[in-house]
Order: structure tokens, then sequence, then C-alpha cells
């Protein structure tokens, strides 16, 4: 398929969890990890792009625990958390403001378009707060 649009590659560790324009994977913190979520189809493009067949459930949940776990490499260091990194998660809106029970930071600064509601499919854009928060610049339906 040539090159990773994006250019975020899945062949090592260190690529992996690299901050490549945005973060993919937040150390301690499943649900806030693109990499998961689009597993788990919660983020589009569900991931593999190829699928069905999907990764399965103790596959997932391999991912989850590692995620989980700090991320660690294979030493047992857990990945640095990416305090400031781009995110960008798709996932329904179980209350406002959350993504799939993932507590969402909303501030007056947040760009709210498309009058999302409860129980609607949405795009949140923002960045990683210091304690490992999701501080939301832009949440909209899609
Ligand atoms: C379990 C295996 C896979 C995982 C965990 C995964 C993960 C991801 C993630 C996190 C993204 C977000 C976009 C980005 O960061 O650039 C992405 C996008 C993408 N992946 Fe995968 N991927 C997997 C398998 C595949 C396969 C097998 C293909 C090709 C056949 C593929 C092709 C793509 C493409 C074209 C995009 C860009 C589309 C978009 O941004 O929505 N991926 N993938």
């Amino acid at each position: 398929m040539g090159d990773a649009p994006e250019g975020f590659v899945l062949r090592s560790y260190a690529e992996a969890t690299a901050v490549v324009k945005r973060a993919r994977l937040v150390p301690g913190q499943p649900e806030a990890s693109e990499l998961l979520r689009r597993v788990r189809g919660r983020s589009w493009i569900r991931m593999p792009l190829d699928g069905p067949p999907w990764l399965s459930e103790s596959e997932e949940q391999l991912l989850t625990d590692w995620i989980a776990g700090g991320a660690r490499d294979a030493r047992g260091k857990p990945m640095p958390m990416p305090v400031g990194a781009r995110l960008q998660l798709g996932g329904t809106l179980t209350a406002r403001w959350a993504i799939d029970d993932l507590p969402l930071v909303v501030s007056s600064q947040t760009v709210i378009e498309t009058d999302p509601k409860v129980g609607d499919l949405v795009d949140v854009r923002g960045t990683l707060g210091a304690a490992g928060e999701v501080l939301v610049e832009a949440l909209r339906r899609p």
C-alpha cells in the first residue's frame, strides 16, 4: 500500500510508541489510546484496515493490559507519558463530556460544533494534559 499515510508504523516498539504528529498510545490509559480504539472499532476506520477478521478478544485484552500496565518495553520500562501530544479519538458520546466513559476536559476554549448529543458518534481532537487527561480542543459529529 506504499508508505504509512501519516508516517506512523508498527514495526518496532520505538515506532509504535513514537509521537508522529499525534500520540496513538497513552500509557496507563487504554481508552485514550487511539491504537486500541481503532482495533476495537471505537475510533474509525477500524483496524486492521483489511479486516474482518478483527483481532480476537484475547488479543484485544493483551493490548488493553499492556497499555494499562504502562505500555512497557521488553526490559519492563514504561512508556513515558506523551504530555502535550495531540490526540485524535473517535467514539460515542456517553456523557457531557465523555466518550465511551473516558472523561474529557472541556473548557471555554473548546470548540463544540454540530450540536453533539449523548449517544452520538463524535470526533474529538485535543492534547494530553500533564496528568494524562484529555484536554479537548474540538468536539463534533463527523
Ligand atoms: C492490528 C493491526 C493494526 C493496528 C493496531 C493499526 C493501527 C492504526 C492506527 C492507530 C491508525 C491511525 C492513523 C495513524 O496513526 O496514522 C491507523 C491508520 C491506518 N492504517 Fe492501520 N493498523 C493495523 C493494521 C493495518 C493494516 C493491515 C493496514 C493495511 C492493510 C492498515 C492501514 C492503515 C491506513 C491506510 C490507515 C490510515 C487511515 C486512517 O487514518 O483512518 N492498518 N492504523
